[in-house]
């Protein structure tokens, strides 16, 4: 076991590093489990260093990238490998494995970090992968065919010199390369926002949610919605969208007879018939304000969950969203609503996350 094992690694956007690792130390410390991050400052990843041997396992086994804000995919490490020998990268790989017993995985990562650096590593790691697969699995230690209910193997290359070697498990794991979850631009949406909310719905909805919640004839309310990327996604799941915004909305949307357009102030505006199923808000404003709103939403039943946005602070931003999220969970604890809370920076955010509420039946 060389030094980085006791640890963890968080992918992360770049720049992102100081909060991932304030995120992974209040989660950790919350949990009686100790360490510190270490990172440099537009890697996009962050290597969490625990002080107690079995810390990092705990860790990795409780906590689910679902759950975090920051992260877009940890593994536990095994091992830090330093490629001395750039005929054989396997090799080492086979060693690491032997030594730390993990037995036979599901499925293999090869991963770099999403940096104009890491980029450049792309071409390597899914060269790389093919062989690593067959060596792996003729020493059985990965399944003849892919199984994403077992523990995977991940090997993330910061260089061509040197990767991570490590493990996660199935249920606390990001399903996607690299931790992101790459999408179609849909030719027709009329922004790139609305890969938000089709990143949002596919990924922080459990495919029953999605269902049940998005489903045709249901209505919705979209805040700040021009030009009506988010309204698109909506639309494209046959739901009646009041659109709310004193800007324009395309007009392929409102001749879908799907949308009402309503030119008002989002902060005052009211669902036309009382109550929506959904409430959805990008509006750029400050994240207090927008809790503040979010909440009055929910909590005076005119919407029965949400999807919003709330734009990061240049610093403070992890400090930023836990207290705007505090406020939402308040007021829906004193109303005496039960609700799930999911919070991600997805990959299609920028300096800004998406809050996905949604209440329990
Ligand atoms: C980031 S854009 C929304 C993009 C949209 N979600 C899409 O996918 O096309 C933010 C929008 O919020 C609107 N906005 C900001 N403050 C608002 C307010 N108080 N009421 C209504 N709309 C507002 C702006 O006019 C702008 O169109």
């Amino acid at each position: 076991m060389n030094a980085a094992a006791q640890s963890i690694i968080a992918y992360c956007r770049a720049g992102y590093e100081v909060d991932t690792g304030n995120e992974l130390t209040a989660i950790a410390t919350a949990r009686e489990l100790y360490g510190y991050p270490a990172f440099k400052p537009g890697d996009g990843f962050v290597r969490f260093q625990f002080y107690e041997p079995d810390h990092a396992a705990q860790f990795i086994s409780q906590v689910a990238v679902h759950d975090t804000i920051f992260p877009r995919q940890l593994f536990l490490v095994l091992e830090t490998i330093q490629i001395e020998d750039k005929s054989d990268r396997i090799g080492p790989i086979l060693d690491a494995l032997a030594d730390a017993a993990t037995g036979r995985s599901g499925l293999l990562f090869v991963d770099y970090p999403d940096t104009d650096e890491g980029k450049t590593l792309a071409k390597l790691c899914r060269k790389f992968a093919v062989p690593l697969r067959q060596a792996l699995r003729a020493r059985d230690l990965l399944s003849k065919k892919e199984h994403t209910g077992l523990p995977a193997l991940h090997v993330f290359f910061t260089s061509g010199e040197q990767c991570y070697l490590g493990v996660s498990q199935a249920k606390q794991r990001s399903p996607f390369e690299n931790g992101i979850c790459r999408l179609k631009f849909p030719p027709k949406a009329p922004s790139r926002s609305t890969l938000k909310l089709e990143e949002a719905l596919l990924t922080m909805l459990s495919a029953a949610q999605r269902d049940a919640i998005c489903r045709p004839g249901a209505r919705a309310v979209d805040l700040g919605a021009c030009p009506g990327g988010w309204t698109y996604q909506l639309v494209s799941r046959d739901m009646h969208v009041e659109a709310v915004d004193n800007g324009k909305m395309a007009d392929d949307l409102m001749a879908t007879g799907l949308v009402d357009y309503r030119a008002e102030d989002g902060f005052k505006y009211r669902p036309q018939m009382g109550h929506v199923e959904l409430l959805v808000c990008d509006m750029i404003e400050k994240p207090d304000r927008v809790a503040v709103l979010m909440a009055n939403w929910l909590t005076r039943n005119w919407a029965t969950h949400a999807i919003f946005n709330l734009k990061l602070p240049m610093k403070r931003r992890y400090e930023t969203v836990t207290a705007a999220i505090e406020t939402v969970r308040a007021q829906l604890n004193a109303a005496n609503i039960k609700a799930s809370m999911v919070i991600r920076h997805l990959y299609h955010n920028r300096d800004e996350v998406t809050v996905a509420v949604i209440r329990e039946k």
